[in-house]
Formats: C-alpha cells, structure tokens, sequence
C-alpha cells in the first residue's frame, strides 16, 4: 500500500514540475532542484564565474544565467549538444577525456566561483555499476574543481547513493569547509540521487591529491526524509 502511494505521489510531483517547466520555459525538470538548492543554500551572486557538468539540454544553464546576471559568465559542458542559450557558452565533450579537459580550462582562462555537475551515468538498472558510474564522475567533477575552482568557491554535484559515496564524502571534506547532503523536493521521492553542496573550498593548499582510501563507517541515511 505504501509503495502504491509513494509511486503516486511521486508521478505527481514528476507531472508538477514537468508543467511547470513548460510553462516557466525551462529547458528541463532538473532547473526546480537547482533554484530549490539556491534558495536554500544561496549558492549564485551576481557576477558570479559558473561551470556546469553535463550542462544539457540547459535547465542549470538557465537558473544560474538568471542569478548570475548581469556580469555573470557561464560556461556548460556535456556529451550532448546544447541548444545556444544568448550569453552562456557550451563545449561539447566528455570531461573524464583530458582534450575536454584542456579545452575548458584554456576557454575559461581564469578561476570560477561555482562548479555545478549534474552528471549522470546512462542508467543500466543494476544499481551497483550506476553507483560506480555515478562516483566516477564525482571524481572527475572533483577534480574540475582542483583545476578551476577559486579559493572559498562553490560545488553542487549529484550523486547515486551507495557504499562508495562516504569515502567520497570524506575527499570532500578535505577540500571544503563545509560539505551537507541534501535531496530537494523536486527529486524524486524513491530516488537515490542526492545533491552534495559544498562551500568554502580550499584551493589545491595542503591537499594531497593522492590521497590514502578512507574507510570509515558509513553515516546513517534516513530512510523516509533522506539527508537534512
Ligand atoms: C540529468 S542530465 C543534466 C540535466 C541538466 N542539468 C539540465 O538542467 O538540463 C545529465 C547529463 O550529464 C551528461 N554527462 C554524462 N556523462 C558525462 C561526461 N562524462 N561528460 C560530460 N557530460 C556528461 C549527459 O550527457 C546528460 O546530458
């Protein structure tokens, strides 16, 4: 009975958010978690310099444009092509290949205040290599921000839950002063994507980027409500 009613509401809130978007003209669902993060987590100033992970079709694009403007500059990257979005810029590319890589740092030239990632692996169903993926790809956006990331900048990255996500946490932690889990209402309720928002990073200061696998006892997950 409750998987029934869990399954409805979530069909419910999906259907929501996908009107909404068509109505507001966002590109996607995904832009509702982001405005939902930065209301709460004011993550955008104006002006602020932003990166964005697996940027397409643009829904982030779009959010960050808004909160950004004027003087913002935005720069997403994905496999896919990104329809043009005035003022924002696109490379096409997978970030895990070192010429994507390169090419983003030479396009961007300087230092960012935000990297958003809201990579995601294409979904296989077994969910313990759609984890894997998934970390994966935190690490590569990880290192994005090893790269280009100003000191005291931001990171907002989606991760699939598992038992790779604490030592993940930990290299987190090393690197930003504060790292909180999070999962916004407009995710789905079953899902096991949480968003990781991390401030106050530290630059590459003191950090060993070699560092020694951290095993230490996974943080309960609230079953229900998820983190906070
Ligand atoms: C959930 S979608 C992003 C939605 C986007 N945030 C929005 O609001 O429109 C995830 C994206 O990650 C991209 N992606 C996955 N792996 C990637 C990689 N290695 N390099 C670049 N993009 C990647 C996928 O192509 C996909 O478009």
């Amino acid at each position: 009975m409750a998987d029934l009613h869990d399954r409805w509401v979530m069909e419910r809130r999906h259907e929501h958010y996908y009107k909404l978007a068509k109505k507001l003209n966002y590109r996607s669902r995904a832009s509702f978690k982001l405005i939902q993060i930065d209301n709460r987590f004011g993550i955008f100033k104006p002006g602020d310099s932003v990166v964005d992970l697996g940027a397409c079709p643009g829904g982030w694009l779009q959010v960050a444009k808004e909160r950004t403007w004027p003087g913002g500059r935005i720069i997403g990257v994905d496999l896919r092509y990104i329809r043009p979005l005035e003022g924002v810029e696109t490379i096409i590319g997978d970030i895990t290949e070192d010429s994507t890589m390169l090419e983003l740092l030479e396009r961007f030239g300087g230092k960012a205040d935000v990297v958003l990632s809201d990579m995601a692996p294409n979904i296989t169903g077994h969910y313990s290599m759609d984890h894997a993926r998934s970390m994966e790809l935190c690490t590569y956006a990880m290192d994005v921000c090893d790269r280009i990331l100003k000191k005291e900048g931001k990171l907002v990255m989606k991760a699939f839950m598992g038992d790779m996500f604490y030592p993940l946490q930990k290299k987190l932690e090393k690197r930003f002063q504060s790292v909180r889990v999070h999962s916004p209402d407009a995710s789905r309720p079953t899902s096991s994507e949480v968003y990781v928002i991390c401030r106050g990073f530290h630059a590459k200061v003191g950090i060993d980027l070699r560092e020694p696998k951290v095993e230490e006892k996974e943080p309960e997950f609230r079953a229900k409500g998820g983190y906070i």
